[in-house]
This record gives C-alpha cells, structure tokens and sequence, in this order.
C-alpha cells in the first residue's frame, strides 16, 4: 500500500482527481487528501460527485464499493500540524491535481501558508516525487516561469494537456488518461489506458510503405 498526497485545487479539471482516486483507492492504497476552497467549488460545479458527506462516501456513491479497497484520510486546508505537514510522516509522493495558477504560485515560492502548500513544501524538501497538474489557457509569462522554477526545484510538471490517440470515447477516458500519467510518476502501475502499441505502429508504419509504393 502506497501513501499517497492528493491536493484538489480550484482550476478546472476536477475529474482528473476523482479518476486517480478511483484508481488509487480501489488498488488498495492510502489516499491522503487535501481540497482548496475553491477545489471543493470547481469540482461539484463541474463533476457528479454527489455533495454531503465524507469524500469517501461521495466517491463510493459515485463509483461504488470498490472504492472500500483503500484508506482515503481527508484534512483540512487550514491544519498546518497534520502529521502530512511533516517531512517525519514517511508518504510516497504528493499530486497538485488539478493545480490552479495560484497554487503553482505558492509552490514555487515556498509560501507554505496552507496545509496544500506546506506538504507541497516538505515533498520537495524531502526529495520525493511532487507531481503538479497545472490547468489554465492561454499561459502567461508568469505561469511559464512558475513551471520552469518549481520544475528546477525537483517537481514534475504534468499538465492537463489529455492525448487524443488512445481514441477516448468519455471525459473519464479523457480524464483517465492524465491520471494514468500521474500513476506512472507515482512508481505506481496504471491499468487505466493500454500504453502506445508495437504492433499498431508497425501497421502504421506498413501503410505508410504501401502508400509510398
Ligand atoms: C469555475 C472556476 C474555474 C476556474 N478555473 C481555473 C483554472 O482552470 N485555472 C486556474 O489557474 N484558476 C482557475 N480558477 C481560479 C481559481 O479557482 C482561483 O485563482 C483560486 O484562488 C485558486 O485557489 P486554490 O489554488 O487555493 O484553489 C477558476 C475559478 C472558478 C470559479
């Protein structure tokens, strides 16, 4: 069981959390989570989670029981003496997902005035995988530079930039795709889309020698 720190902040993109969770949960790890203010907002605006509740309830009502595999401890923003607040408190990695501009901002700048924030922190202090998924179009220079320092400084950048060659069919598909990318930067092994196929592109690339002929 792998523990597992996942902050829910207010960009758009709410599913590509609910997904990963899906996934993390009902391979039996332990979901640590955190939402932003305006993560809470964002994601019942724009997803069927249903509200009321724990978010271990909503997300079993939504997804059902296998949800019941994992742990999923939830925190409040503002309790910076959270055990997660604390580089002590082994955890295997964090996930920013999605982050909001404003967060990526206080990540790169070390702000630590959240329980978001600090554990974002504590992960690069401790030299384990922090994964943001930073959501916003178009990019402003400052964005641009937030990724580039907050990369330098040991995150791995993600964004929510889905891939459209797996052919998805649903948002969840959409949505499960990134998380898949999320997992596999977790050292964790993502079941939730079939990785780019040998075969596929050898008759690709067939097709294209009988063309040329
Ligand atoms: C419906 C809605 C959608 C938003 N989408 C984005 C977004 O995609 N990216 C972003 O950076 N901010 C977005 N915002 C703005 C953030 O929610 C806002 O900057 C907030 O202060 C972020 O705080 P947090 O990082 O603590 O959640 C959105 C706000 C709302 C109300």
């Amino acid at each position: 069981m792998k523990h597992i720190i996942i902050a829910i902040t207010g960009a758009s993109g709410g599913l590509y959390a609910l997904r990963l969770l899906r996934a993390l949960l009902t391979e039996g790890h332990h979901a640590h989570v955190i939402v932003s203010k305006f993560g809470r907002y964002v994601l019942h605006d724009e997803t069927l989670l249903p509200s009321g509740g724990a978010l271990r309830i909503q997300l079993t009502r939504l997804y059902g029981e296998d949800i019941m595999n994992g742990e999923l401890t939830e925190y409040k923003i503002g309790d910076l003496a959270a055990p997660i607040a604390s580089g002590s408190v082994i955890v295997d990695g964090m996930t920013v997902i999605p982050c909001s501009m404003k967060s990526l901002s206080a990540i790169t700048h070390g702000t630590s005035s959240t329980l978001i924030e600090r554990a974002a922190d504590v992960t690069l202090k401790e030299a384990r995988p922090l994964i943001l998924v930073p959501r916003e179009t178009p990019l402003n220079r400052i964005h641009l530079r937030n990724m580039l320092a907050v990369s330098e400084a040991g995150a791995h950048i993600v964004p929510a930039m889905p891939a459209f060659y797996q052919k998805p069919k649903t948002f969840d598909d959409i949505a499960d795709f990134i998380a898949g990318r999320v997992l596999n930067l977790l050292g964790i092994e993502q079941k939730l889309f079939a990785p780019w196929r040998a075969e596929e592109n050898e008759s690709v690339e067939d097709e294209g020698r009988q063309n040329a002929r």
